[in-house]
Parts: C-alpha cells; structure tokens; sequence
C-alpha cells in the first residue's frame, strides 16, 4: 500500500491508559470532519514514557495526547511549547513537527470553553475557588484567569504549592485584572459563585475537602473528574443546594482542542458528548 493513502496515527500515552476515553472520542471527530487517522491508546512503562513516545513517532506517529502521570515530564520533551503549557509547566498534547515537537496544554482551554458554552456559565466577573494545587489545577489555571473572573483563590492542603501555583501566574492574572489568592483548604473563606474540584480527594470518595460554607447563592460546582470518581465531590455539591457539572464535557472540549492543533479544524463537540452522558449513565 502506498505510505500517502495511510490514515495518520496519533495516540494517547499514559499508565494506566486502558480506561481512556480518548480513542473513541477522535475516531468521532475524525468521522465528524472528514479527516483520515486513526488513534490509538499506548501504555507506557511508568520509566519509560519518552522512549514510548519516541518510538512512537518513529513508527510514524503525527502527535499524542500524553495523560496521568507524565504531563510535566512531557513538557520536558517538547522543543517548543505554547504560551499556555509553559505557564502550566504541563504538557498534555504534542505535535511531532519535522522542526521540532511543538507541546501545547488543552485541559484549561477545555475546561473553560465546556463551562462557557456547553453549561452556559460567564466566568468574567466571577468569583471562584480552585481546589488542589497539582497538575490538574496547574493545567486550568491560566486559562480561567485569561476568561477574567474578578478572582480566584486556590485552595490546597499544602498551602506552600498553592502559594508556589499562584507566584507563576501572578503576572498573567495582573494582565487580565484578575485577583489571585493562594490559601489553604480551612481559611478559604465562603460564598463563592463557582468552586472547582482538581484535588484527588474524591478518588479517596471523600466527598468535599472544603466546608460547605464555599457554596454562594446559586454556585455551580465542578469537579474536574467524572464517572464514579467525580460522584462524592457532586453529591456534596447538590446536597447543599449547588449546580454540579463533572468533567465528561472538559474531557471532550481538550480532545478537541488537540484535534485542532493536529489537525487545524475544531470539531463539533455537541454530539459527541451527549453521546459518552447517554454511555455513562446506561
Ligand atoms: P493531579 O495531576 O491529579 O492534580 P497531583 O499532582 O498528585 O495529581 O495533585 C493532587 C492534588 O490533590 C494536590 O493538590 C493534593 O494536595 P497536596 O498538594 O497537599 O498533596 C490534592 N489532594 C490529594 N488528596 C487529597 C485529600 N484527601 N484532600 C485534599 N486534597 C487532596
């Protein structure tokens, strides 16, 4: 067979990476838009995820999407980044340019277009508790301070990396007019329009780190996971009176978000995210 007429590969590469999503998600967008690859999941060996990823490039691989746990290792592995993973210093899509891997983060992108265009929520003007200072809140960060809430206050049991997340940022939140707090998880203060799960605490099914105090008038609350892993922290939210949104939409909107930087077109996300809610709840 001619090399020209071969579908392009991409891939997800993580550990574990059997659960993911990802595949079924762009074989949709590939059908959606008319475009030819095909995407695979790789798992990589806990030490071994840059020798997966170049192995993978050299079978001919065009790009990936890299998830739990090497997103900061692969920053490391791409020669240029945009301005948003730099901030994150995470890197969860590469793109394996003749001139260099380009590394790019699409998880705050896709967080913030789910909640403004698929929950209808503006962020400007708001005010909002991030959770967790890990990689997860560390790959939404800038993004929700370039939607220009009035402020975000990020919470984290260790209140030295809330401190060290809220440094980095503080010049990209002073641009957007944005006040940026750091704090930890008991003195975060109350009635905030929007409070965002990025902690691991509910994989622990520990329903909410925070009290419930956090929950303003008519607050939405969303976790940053979804199916069961999400459920606890969801629960607490509707308990006392809360909107609750998981994640599943954040996860469709950065698919794509990468599918754009690969391919140069967005696809429609709509159907395919009421179709993984209708998979989700069968
Ligand atoms: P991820 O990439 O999913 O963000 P991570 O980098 O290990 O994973 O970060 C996990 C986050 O969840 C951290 O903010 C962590 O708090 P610490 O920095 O203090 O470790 C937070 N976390 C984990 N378990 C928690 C719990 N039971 N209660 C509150 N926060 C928790």
């Amino acid at each position: 067979m001619d090399t020209a007429e071969r579908p392009d590969r991409y891939a997800v590469i993580g550990h574990p990476v059997a659960h993911s999503k990802s595949p079924d998600i762009h074989a949709r967008f590939a059908a959606l838009t008319g475009q030819s690859l095909v995407y695979e999941r790789v798992l990589a060996p806990l030490d071994g995820m840059a020798a997966t990823v170049r192995d993978f490039a050299a079978a001919g691989g065009r790009g990936c999407n890299v998830t739990v746990p090497f997103k900061f290792e692969a920053h490391d592995l791409a020669q240029r980044c945009s301005p948003r993973a730099m901030l994150a210093q995470a890197v969860n899509t590469l793109r394996f340019d003749a001139d260099g891997w380009f590394g790019d983060n699409t998880d705050g992108a896709g967080l913030v277009h789910d909640l403004q265009h698929n929950a209808g929520i503006d962020l400007a003007g708001r005010d909002l508790l991030l959770l967790g200072a890990g990689g997860a809140a560390s790959g939404v960060l800038g993004p929700l301070l370039a939607a220009r809430p009035r402020r975000v206050v990020v919470a984290n049991r260790s209140p030295d990396k809330a401190r060290a997340l809220v440094q980095r940022h503080a010049p990209w939140a002073q641009a957007h007019e944005v006040e940026l707090w750091a704090c930890g998880l008991d003195d975060c203060g109350s009635g905030y329009g929007l409070v965002l799960n990025a902690t691991a605490a509910s994989l622990q099914g520990a329903g909410s780190p925070v009290s419930a105090a956090v929950l303003g008038p008519g607050a939405v609350a969303v976790d940053l996971m979804y199916g069961p892993a999400a459920q606890a922290f969801l629960q607490w939210a509707r308990e006392h009176g809360a909107t609750a949104r998981d994640g599943l939409g954040m996860l469709v909107e950065q698919a794509a978000e990468a599918f754009q930087v690969w391919r140069g077109v967005r696809p429609p996300t709509a159907e395919v995210l009421r179709e993984l809610r209708t998979g989700l709840t069968a």
